[in-house]
């Protein structure tokens, strides 16, 4: 159909005279937080490149968000749009739970994409390129931290949105190889394991942890499986951290003065087993299913025993937030305790505030994700690199 050619040139047009305008949203917000934010529009890009551009599709928590949590009913526990947050890279705050960028802005970078924008931004209606469903508190259980989330079966809501949206201007035949051309990265599951212990939630009581963790992966796999059979094939993954030894979680109890919360950590260690345990078998069982799975865990261990060998100063304690190792979440005076330090150079800190990690370390990480190699057990079977190259 005649109509459809033309509509599918126009879309390529209006794609290029994107990467050519620098254009710049400024919406206003109904924030709890603070108002006055922005995000940063991608930057110009040659537009030849862009149409057979890998795009790039992120689905998660705060490790990933990029301010979608901005645009929905929170709380300021969920949000990251005041000062300090973005003061290092942005100069303002984007949503992101960072000094500066997240490990996706660096992979987009490396894989020649502008900077993925949130889903929920008013006026963005390009996803040619990928698009970040990811929000902070977000977990694969619907329970967690619901009311103020957007859990992980909602972000898939959002991506069949976005898949209706490529049929329509691509075509059904370009769309779905638009969808197996992408990768998609995951991050997801601690706040599932963390949140019963930050709330007053008893769902910990009523399942065992390998059911509760067999839950938490069930929900994740039912995600990856319904991306697959639309057309994806290349998947990115990181495996939690050590939860229980973040400085939020440290000060969680009194009565351990301090040290890590073993009760999440063993959480951990079943997730993460039955993480490595499911991709393996997915790769069996999906024709043409590839991933990536990043040792988060063991890459954020040695920075913390080792701070100096990677170019920090301080492993354990936050470079914003209150009191033992600044692991009260005050970080931005909006929460309900209001004063808080504030370091004077994140690039000394690993940790940025109670919960997350500072720009320096994101970048670190997100280049072993993109180039690190499979013998040295931090990456594989796939590199995210290799993700990008291969079709
Ligand atoms: C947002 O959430 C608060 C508290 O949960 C509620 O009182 C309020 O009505 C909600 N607002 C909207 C617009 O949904
Ligand atoms: C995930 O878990 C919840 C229970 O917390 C369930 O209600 C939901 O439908 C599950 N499935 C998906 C795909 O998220
Ligand atoms: C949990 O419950 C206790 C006692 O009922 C209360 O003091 C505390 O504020 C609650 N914590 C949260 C995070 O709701
Ligand atoms: C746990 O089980 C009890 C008793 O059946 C129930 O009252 C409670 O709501 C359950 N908690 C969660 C979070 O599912
Ligand atoms: C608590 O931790 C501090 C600092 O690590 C230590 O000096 C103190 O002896 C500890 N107190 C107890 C009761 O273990």
């Amino acid at each position: 159909m005649i109509n459809e050619a033309m509509e599918k040139n126009l879309i390529m047009a209006r794609l290029s005279s994107l990467f050519f305008i620098s254009l710049f949203l400024h919406v206003a917000l109904i924030a709890t937080c603070c108002i006055g934010i922005s995000q940063q529009q991608p930057k110009k890009h040659a537009a030849a490149a862009a149409a057979m551009a890998v795009p790039f599709f992120l689905f998660g928590d705060s490790f990933l968000d990029v301010g979608n949590n901005n645009y929905i009913n929170t709380s300021t526990l969920d949000r990251a749009n005041c000062w300090p947050y973005g003061e290092t890279y942005f100069k303002f705050p984007t949503g992101r739970f960072s000094d500066g960028r997240l490990v996706s802005d660096f992979i987009a970078e490396n894989a020649n994409l502008p900077l993925i924008q949130p889903f929920l931004q008013p006026g963005f209606r390009e996803y040619i390129l990928g698009v970040n469903f990811a929000s902070a508190g977000a977990g694969a259980l619907t329970e967690t931290f619901q009311g103020f989330v957007i859990d992980l079966k909602t972000q898939l809501s959002y991506y069949y949105k976005v898949e209706s949206w490529l049929r329509q201007k691509l075509g059904n035949d370009d769309a779905k190889m638009t969808m197996s051309r992408a990768v998609y990265l995951f991050s997801i599951g601690s706040n599932d394991y963390m949140s019963p212990f930050l709330t007053n939630s008893t769902i910990l009581h009523n399942y065992s942890d390998s059911i509760y963790v067999g839950m938490v992966i069930g929900n994740l796999t039912t995600v990856i499986k319904e991306i697959y059979t639309r057309g994806g094939r290349k998947f990115g993954f990181i495996n939690l951290p050590d939860l229980g030894c973040l400085p939020g979680m440290k000060i969680t109890k009194s009565e351990n003065n301090g040290s890590c919360l073993e009760e999440v950590t063993s959480l951990v260690t079943l997730h993460n087993k039955a993480l490595s345990k499911l991709l393996f078998g997915l790769e069996k069982r999906l024709k043409g299913f590839k991933y990536s799975l990043f040792d988060f865990n063991s890459n954020l261990r040695q920075r913390m025993h080792h701070p100096s060998k990677y170019g920090f100063k301080e492993g354990e304690a936050a470079c914003c937030g209150t009191g033992q190792y600044r692991g009260v979440f005050s970080c931005g005076g909006k929460r309900r305790v209001k004063e808080f330090q504030l370091c004077k150079n994140p690039n000394d800190y690993v940790f940025w505030d109670s919960f997350h990690l500072t720009e320096k370390i994101y970048k670190q990480l997100a280049d072993q994700m993109w180039s690190g190699t499979s013998n040295s057990h931090d990456v594989g079977p796939y590199n995210m690199s290799q993700l990008f190259r291969i079709h």
